[in-house]
């Protein structure tokens, strides 16, 4: 497979303000000099927060280090773990190929990808939400056949379960990680043959348990999550509790935990942003696009496949709807979606009007 820069590419990155300190301490591991080691933990990070490798991102991290933006599209183009295209607005799935899985059925889980995602991997669903593709072991073949979504793990799966996993995350659930046949962590499925006294004190395995305590399933990374010594050392502050949507389980209320960014969304338009403070005011949402279906949003420049896919899952489907943003509503989407200035600095309400009059953008 070519790896390359994909085709269409947003205007600009930046890392959150969160990320950029993370970064920032990164860069100041190294002796002086040799900041562009420091290049693997900053793409890595630009694509939690992104999803996905782009070209804007590798010329700020190249200006960030010093280097020549070739310097850091090779890095990004040699290893496998950079995606090097859009992947699905709430998940990329990667489905484990190796011998222990395929033994076990990874055949049957990459045919229901093909099924419910798309026939190609790397390919977005038809929705925006999902892509995927086939990978090396990953390290939990005790537990065959497995995917990764996320930083997550899905383990001890039927193509019927995985297929009911992608259901749910696509309607907005967060099925919890791990073994899906009732195993704890990789113990025999009959039950514990040996150490036989010791008592669980998750309902999953530890790091499942961590994950989903923290919110931190099937999410992009903005910086504001505890680190690893944080969480070691005890000294990380919990977030104040998202709103949890209606339909969440007694148990996510109780935990904070299982909601998607699909459903923080439609909890914070009720004018409740992560923060807590109320940004601008929210404009006219539609359930779903009028009749002759939705217009092609990445028609505005600055907005991808991405970025397009995000702002149909809030509502906004045609250009006359951009067009009529105020000032304020720009900042309540700006905020809501975390595009982070784009809707001003690449005028999308213009655009979008010449757009809706029949003319280019
Ligand atoms: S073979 Fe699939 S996780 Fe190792």
């Amino acid at each position: 497979m070519l790896r390359r820069l994909y085709h269409q590419q947003p205007e600009s990155f930046a890392f959150t303000p969160a990320n950029l300190e993370w970064a920032k301490g990164q860069i100041e591991k190294y002796p002086e000099g040799r900041q562009a080691s420091a290049v693997i933990p900053l793409l890595w990070r630009g694509q939690e927060q992104e999803g996905w490798v782009t070209r804007p991102m590798i010329e700020a991290i190249a200006q960030m280090l010093d280097m020549a933006p070739i310097r850091v599209l090779e890095v990004a183009s040699f290893y496998f773990m950079f995606q090097m295209a859009p992947v699905g607005s709430v998940a990329h799935v990667q489905v484990c190929g190796t011998t222990s899985c395929m033994i076990c059925g990874a055949e049957d889980l990459i045919g229901v990808c093909k099924e419910k995602i798309a026939k190609a991997p790397h390919a977005l669903s038809a929705d925006g939400k999902f892509s995927w593709e086939e990978v090396e072991c990953l390290g939990a073949c005790a537990n065959a056949p497995m995917v990764q979504i996320g930083k997550d793990y899905y383990e001890d799966l039927t193509a019927e379960k995985f297929a009911w996993i992608l259901d749910e995350l696509a309607a907005g659930r967060v099925p919890t990680p791990g073994p899906q046949n009732g195993r704890f962590a990789s113990e025999p499925l009959g039950g514990l043959t040996s150490l036989t006294a010791l008592k669980k004190t998750h309902d999953a395995n530890a790091s499942v348990a961590l994950a989903t305590a923290l919110g931190e399933t099937i999410k992009r990374i903005d910086g504001s999550e505890p680190t690893a010594t944080d969480l070691m050392r005890g000294t990380h502050r919990a977030k104040s509790p998202a709103p949890v949507p209606k339909k969440a389980t007694k148990k996510a209320r109780a935990t904070g935990a299982g909601e998607s960014d699909a459903e923080l969304r439609d909890a914070e338009t009720k004018g409740r942003p992560e923060t807590g403070a109320v940004v601008g005011s929210k404009p006219r949402l539609l359930k779903k696009p009028r009749k002759g279906g939705a217009d092609d949003l990445k028609k505005i420049s600055g907005v991808g496949p991405k970025l397009e896919g995000l702002l149909l899952e809030l509502g906004v489907f045609h250009y006359d709807q951009i067009a009529a943003w105020t000032a304020d509503e720009i900042a309540w989407v700006d905020e809501h979606l975390k595009f982070r200035g784009r809707i001003e600095r690449d005028d999308w309400v213009a655009q979008a009007a010449k757009l809706a009059r029949g003319e280019d953008a």
